[in-house]
């Protein structure tokens, strides 16, 4: 199947089962409710339910795990963009082309619309009808959600994202910054397939992961550099945005060139733990060029 072609399935089948998520929620919060449909549903490139679904469709994982993972993950990313622009963060008010949770709706309501979607990503994977041997995985795709998300991944991430903002870092303290920050929940979507996937060899496990984490950092780099190039029309979210906030950023290091050199760099090094697997890499080669390639 042409890949621009599965993209398009993916965030279709994916915004129909969000929809139905929040659909599904008693009405007895309806400001809250609303928030976190807009937050979940207002537009999204859906990269990460592709990168589960493409890693998934490699592995052999059941169609059904590979669900319950997207779901999850894009619940975390969700609530991870509300909080990212409120005003004590980023303070943005433009997010996929639409006004920010805060901005359509009201500070309170948004650091709740946050805080409830987190929690949902945890009852979708607790929840969900899994295939018989990622039932018995349960607990491991749920620790590593929550790893990935919390101090040791995002949070940790925007924590120092945010300590460092206006202040010089050296360029390993900006990979890790950014490594933590996007790169964690990227990560999370490949090791949770890797956990579903029944027979895994190490080698191969650890080559997916040395892939994660390259095009984890790739998609950070890739994102400081539309911030300096695109268009807010084109985003759909502030240009300029880390530039007016003082933000330790690739191009703000390295110059627009250096950081592209950098993407480069990242890209290349993912197409060669790919190399290595003992499988056929098409889509997962597609999906790196569709990551560093994007303009929005
Ligand atoms: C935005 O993520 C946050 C960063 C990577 C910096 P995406 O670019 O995946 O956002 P959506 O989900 O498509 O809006
Ligand atoms: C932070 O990165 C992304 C999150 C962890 C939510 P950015 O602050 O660069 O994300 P954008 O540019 O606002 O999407
Ligand atoms: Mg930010
Ligand atoms: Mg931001
Ligand atoms: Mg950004």
């Amino acid at each position: 199947m042409n890949f621009s072609v599965l993209h398009q399935q993916i965030k279709q089948q994916t915004d129909a089962s969000l929809l139905m998520l929040i659909d599904n929620l008693p009405n007895y919060a309806p400001r809250l409710k609303d928030a976190m449909r807009h937050a979940l549903l207002a537009g999204g490139k859906r990269m990460r339910p592709l990168l589960v679904q493409v890693v998934g469709n490699t592995l052999d994982v059941p169609k059904k795990d590979q669900m319950a993972i997207s779901m999850a993950i894009e619940c975390i990313h969700a609530y991870s963009l509300v909080h990212d622009d409120l005003p004590a963060m980023d303070d943005d008010d433009l997010r996929r082309g639409m006004p920010t949770c805060h901005i359509a709706f009201d500070e309170a309501t948004a650091i709740l619309a946050g805080d409830a979607l987190q929690a949902l990503a945890f009852s979708v994977l607790a929840d969900a009808e899994l295939s018989e041997f990622a039932q018995t995985k349960r607990s491991a795709l749920l620790s590593v959600l929550a790893k990935n998300a919390g101090y040791a991944g995002m949070c940790g991430g925007q924590a120092i994202d945010l300590a460092s903002t206006g202040k010089a870092i050296s360029l390993d303290e900006l990979r890790r910054l950014h490594t933590l920050k996007i790169g964690a929940l990227l990560k999370a979507c490949v090791e949770m397939i890797t956990i579903a996937s029944e027979g895994l060899s190490e080698q191969t496990k650890d080559d997916l992961m040395a892939f994660a984490a390259d095009i984890g950092l790739a998609f950070q780099v890739q994102d400081d550099i539309l911030d300096v190039e695109g268009s807010s029309e084109q985003l759909g979210k502030p240009a300029g945005s880390d530039q007016a906030l003082g933000k330790n950023t690739f191009p703000a290091k390295l110059g627009l060139g250096g950081a592209k050199k950098e993407l480069e760099l990242l890209h290349n090094n993912a197409l060669q733990a790919l190399s290595r697997l003992p499988y056929n890499t098409d889509s997962l080669i597609a999906f790196s060029e569709l990551l560093v390639k994007r303009d929005h």
